[in-house]
């Protein structure tokens, strides 16, 4: 809306998974809900921020308020956040598949007599990486996700240099976090660690929400 401590920012986040297709019936996806993503977006939007959300494939509601772009692939993700910029704030949450294949099969690709095979895959671009180096629109505020089963901290803080972001939500997923509503994390800046464990989606949520604030105030 246009009340709120965060009205007239524009903020960009992506959420979910991405489809990354082999062939036009199957692909290489992974197990996120989009749930953390989606719940930062309704929360910023109900500060009153202008909320754009860039969604891979997910089953759930668009929040009140948030303009949503869906979206399959890593490169489509890419362009569809870069054809939002300039904004404000950039949040990116969404689980961006690291490869994609190196050609799509055009029709859908027959059982064989091998018992094995392969695949080429070649890199998606870092969408995260682009958005905090890009040179002429940079957003006041970047803020990365690190989906981690252990030395949480210290590849956080790694990732918070070799990204270039301002902030890294660094996320325990060793147990029980994918599709619940529990999640646990710690977020890491150039001023240090603060711990956020235990907390709910909806309330890493709010924690982030107060941090934007604060940072951009
Ligand atoms: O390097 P890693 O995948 O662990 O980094 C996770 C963070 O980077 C998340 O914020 C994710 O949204 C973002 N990312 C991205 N584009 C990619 C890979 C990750 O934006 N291709």
């Amino acid at each position: 809306g246009v009340d709120g401590p965060l009205a007239g920012k524009k903020v960009v986040i992506t959420a979910g998974p991405t489809f990354e297709p082999l062939d036009p019936v199957r692909g290489l996806t992974n197990r996120s809900s989009g749930k953390q993503g989606y719940a930062i977006a309704q929360k910023l939007a109900r500060e009153g921020a202008d909320v754009t959300l860039i969604s891979g494939p997910v089953s759930l509601p668009t929040p009140i308020g948030v303009t949503r772009i869906d979206v399959e692939t890593a490169q489509e993700m890419f362009d569809a956040v870069h054809a939002q910029l300039p904004c404000d704030v950039f949040v990116g949450v969404a689980a961006v598949a690291d490869w994609r294949a190196k050609d799509i099969a055009a029709e859908k690709q027959k059982k064989t007599a091998d018992n094995e095979l392969s695949v080429t895959f070649v890199k998606n671009p870092d969408i995260l990486e682009s958005v905090s180096k890009h040179l002429d629109l940079r957003p006041r505020l970047v803020i990365g996700f690190a989906a981690e089963t252990q030395k949480l901290e210290d590849y956080a803080h790694a990732k918070l240099a070799s990204k270039g972001c301002d902030a890294i939500v660094a996320n325990n997923v060793s147990e029980g976090v994918f599709g619940s509503a529990h999640n646990q994390a710690t977020l890491v800046d150039l001023d240090g660690f603060t711990p956020i464990a235990g907390m709910t989606k909806a309330d890493i949520a709010d924690f982030l929400s107060a941090y934007i604030q604060k940072r951009i105030a």
